[in-house]
């Protein structure tokens, strides 16, 4: 039996029939899918638009003016629109088709750094960034002679602020952060720190992968200067991604890729360039990519997000105070603000022995390092246990967990 959330309107019974994958069975065991942070499940309704795009559009877009190329261009611009409103662009050549997070934080580092980063500037980026908010930033850097400067985390997990104020000087260039840690579900308050670094006239990029898919996410509002994410984590395919920007900072920015798609004219001697937001896209874009994150918004637009959030805190909050009750386990990440993800370790046991022990049990968590080995420096652990829910998680489900928690540790203190 699915335990009745609080929520009356929210039916989870009937959100889980969405989403086909949820009744597999692992091992003889109903699976248990925790693993949200990493990706997520897909609704029937964003196979179903995959499908008919394939059943009945397909064709390259903007190419050819056949019947099919139309239907195909149209579904496709449709996708960027509704990618527009949903988190609120001005503009929709604001909205840049990518391969997913980490091709967005490449494309700024690589075009808008090596076009502004100057020997001695800075790049300012957080102690709880993943891998693609670090990497992307030390290449560029490297490259062009710039230093980069890490904004500590406190020991709850939450950004030090009073760090960050300090971190500042007239060489930083750029504010690269997370909105939510994927690690430590950690909330940055983003908002006061982009009005901080824009008064200090740097530019502020969000890294919103583990964001867009729970918070009601305006970029207007924060107005930030880019926003990256990714349609797999929101309930859409893998493979594509989106960059937000502000126009007036694209058109300066020269092409991060040269192909077709991204051109005016094309001659021996140079080239010109298409306008936004098809200078950024070069190549055939994955367009099935495209109409399926377009399904997975009208999707998400068919709830009430507010309800979804609350629905998700409250799974937060049943599954923390579960775990308290487990002998020896440490939290990693316990900032005020957090989003339905909880890290943790038990003492004297290792996370990848948990997580083996838990799969063969149904349940399906992430160990390891999480793609931020600097945090995991940062609290000299070699990684963690993660859970991380979403709205078609359940009480229920949580009680299966924490009861294969106790047998895994049980066996393994042995
Ligand atoms: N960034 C993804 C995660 O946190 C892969 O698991």
């Amino acid at each position: 039996m699915i335990l009745k959330t609080k929520i009356e309107s929210l039916s989870i019974d009937s959100i889980r029939k969405d989403f086909p994958i949820l009744s597999t069975m692992v091992y003889d065991k109903p699976l248990v899918y925790f693993d949200n942070g990493a990706t997520s499940q897909k609704p029937k309704q964003v196979i179903e638009a995959i499908e008919k795009y394939y059943f009945t559009q397909n064709a390259n877009v903007h190419r050819g003016a056949h019947y099919l190329s139309q239907q195909a261009t149209e579904a496709f611009e449709n996708a960027r629109i509704k990618i527009q409103h949903f988190i609120k662009a001005k503009d929709n050549t604001s909205i840049i088709f990518t391969k997913g997070t980490t091709d967005s934080i490449n494309l700024v580092a690589q075009s808008w750094g090596r076009k502004n980063l100057n020997p001695g500037d800075e790049v300012l980026i957080s102690g709880m960034e993943h891998h693609s908010n670090i990497v992307p930033w030390q290449l560029i850097c490297e490259e062009r002679g710039a230093l980069l400067k890490i904004i500590p985390v406190l020991n709850d997990g939450s950004i030090d602020l009073e760090a960050f104020k300090n971190s500042w000087s007239s060489k930083t260039k750029m504010l690269a952060i997370n909105h939510i840690s994927n690690t430590l579900g950690t909330i940055n308050p983003i908002k006061e720190m982009i009005a901080y670094a824009h008064s200090k006239n740097a530019l502020v990029l969000i890294d919103g992968a583990q964001a867009v898919p729970h918070l009601d996410v305006d970029v207007s509002d924060l107005d930030c200067d880019f926003y990256a994410f990714s349609g797999h984590k929101m309930f859409a395919p893998t493979g594509i991604g989106i960059l937000y920007a502000k126009t007036e900072i694209l058109d300066s920015m020269p092409p991060y890729q040269g192909g077709g798609e991204m051109i005016k004219e094309v001659r021996f001697e140079s080239s010109t360039y298409a306008d936004l937001p098809y200078k950024f896209e070069a190549g055939t874009p994955n367009i099935e990519g495209a109409i399926g994150l377009g399904a997975a918004i009208d999707y998400l637009n068919s709830f009430d997000r507010k309800e979804l959030l609350a629905y998700e805190n409250e799974l937060l909050n049943y599954a923390t105070h579960q775990l308290e009750q487990i002998d020896g386990i440490q939290f990693y990440g316990q900032s005020k603000n957090k989003a339905s993800v909880i890290s943790f370790l038990i003492e004297g046991i290792h996370p990848y022995d948990i997580g083996t022990l838990l799969d063969k049990m149904g349940i399906a968590v992430r160990t390891g390092h999480h793609c931020t080995q600097p945090l995991m420096d940062r609290f000299c652990i070699p990684g963690t246990v993660r859970a991380s829910f979403t709205f078609y998680n359940t009480k229920e489900e949580i009680d299966l967990f924490i009861s294969a928690l106790n047998r895994a540790v049980k066996i393994l203190k042995k």
